[in-house]
């Protein structure tokens, strides 16, 4: 096991990586949480396959813990899910020294940190991440939220755990679509910082894809980009936002999609790829820097082409994110290498004569 400081917030917080913790899982938390009230807010299938494992030890240690199981989906980012999570909250009579614990992928990890920041003004959170995306992304950084309507992390807020233990062994029962999915991230992290991750990834298909290598590295870097742009700009008031590479059109088109046609790494894969080809047209970067990203993110998302995009409607959806000033939609571009810059005041028509080749050329029709 190795131990990280993640010097984020007010208090930097651990981060605890290897395998087999969850076999300790008390022990390990056990500073924490002993004689306290816990609140496990666990994802429905990583109950299934750990229930055993992490309830019962848990259930040990505490003086209480009972559990909401968020159903699986994005479309449970929702108002109601966390309506209901707050009624049990309240039910079951947490107070301010209570801890949830969330165990489960980006979904549960962002609702629960919602939940963790607005009950009684704020109480503790520990993250236990179970997807890859959310070991190498959503679980540090504090930021917070729930979709609402067609409008992706609408509501949300900034707020850091006190832990954040990453067993990758949880990976084992990951499903393939879900374990790929988490790639658009880790690409994401080597266009913004670290070209040597996007070659190793060239290099290393076959071992990533089979999961016969080693993740902790990989992990640890993209890990350490995020900490490193979030301790600049905690509140995404500034150079924050370049994490947002291919998330303009990813939020987008998960949202054009109503949350349910592909997964979020996935979505922003295809808008790493069609940002990229923006970037490319608007002649910011080289034909071989275009063509080498296209390549990687093909390689490893074939699956997710075709995907239908109505470009009217990914334009409009674009129009209401939350990051854009006077209706300008804001994008961050690729530059080249380890560049990017946050971008307005792009046309509407190169926007969407873009999107149209996009589609084309993917065949995402
Ligand atoms: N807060 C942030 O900084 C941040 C950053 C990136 C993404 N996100 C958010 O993260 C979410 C996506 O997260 P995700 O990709 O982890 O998706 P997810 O939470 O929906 O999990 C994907 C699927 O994997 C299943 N699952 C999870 N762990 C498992 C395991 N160990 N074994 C078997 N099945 C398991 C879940 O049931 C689900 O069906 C999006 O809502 C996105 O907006 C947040």
């Amino acid at each position: 096991m190795k131990e990280v400081k993640i010097s984020i917030g007010k208090e930097p917080y651990s981060l605890y990586i290897g395998t087999n913790l969850l076999e300790d899982i008390d022990s390990l938390l056990s500073s924490h949480i002993s004689e306290k009230s816990v609140f496990v807010i666990i994802d429905e299938n990583v109950l299934n396959y750990y229930e055993e494992k992490i309830i019962k030890p848990l259930k040990n240690n505490t003086s209480k813990l009972s559990y909401y199981i968020v159903q699986s989906g994005e479309k449970n980012k929702s108002i109601k899910t966390y309506q209901s999570i707050m009624e049990k909250l309240i039910d079951n009579k947490y107070n301010r020294n209570s801890v949830i614990i969330a165990i489960g992928g980006g979904v549960v990890g962002d609702m629960a940190g919602f939940v963790a920041s607005t009950y009684m003004r704020g109480i503790d959170i520990i993250h236990i991440p179970t997807t890859l995306l959310a070991q190498v992304d959503s679980s540090i950084g504090g930021k917070t939220g729930i979709n609402y309507s067609r409008f992706k992390n609408l509501i949300g807020t900034f707020y850091h755990p006190k832990f954040v233990v990453i067993d990758t062994n949880t990976l084992n029962t990951l499903p393939n679509r879900e374990y790929k999915a988490a790639f658009g991230e880790i690409i994401k992290y080597g266009m913004l910082a670290d070209y040597t991750i996007l070659l190793d990834l060239e290099k290393n298909f076959e071992e990533y894809i089979s999961r016969s290598i080693n993740l902790d590295n990989i992990i640890l870097k993209c890990i350490q980009i995020k900490e490193e742009i979030v301790m600049r700009d905690e509140t995404d008031l500034g150079v924050r936002k370049i994490l947002n590479l291919g998330h303009t059109f990813a939020h987008g088109i998960e949202s054009t999609t109503e949350f349910s046609k592909l997964f979020h790494g996935e979505a922003v894969a295809l808008g790493l790829l069609i940002v990229s080809k923006l970037s490319f047209n608007l002649k910011l970067i080289t034909e071989d820097y275009y063509k080498f990203i296209h390549k990687l993110i093909k390689k490893y998302f074939n699956n997710i082409f075709p995907v239908s995009i109505n470009t009217d409607e990914l334009v409009n959806a674009m129009v209401m994110d939350k990051k854009n000033k006077c209706n300008d939609i804001t994008f961050i571009l690729p530059l080249g290498k380890e560049k990017t810059k946050v971008c307005n005041n792009i046309s509407i028509e190169t926007i969407k004569n873009t999107i149209l080749e996009a589609n084309n050329e993917y065949s995402c029709k």
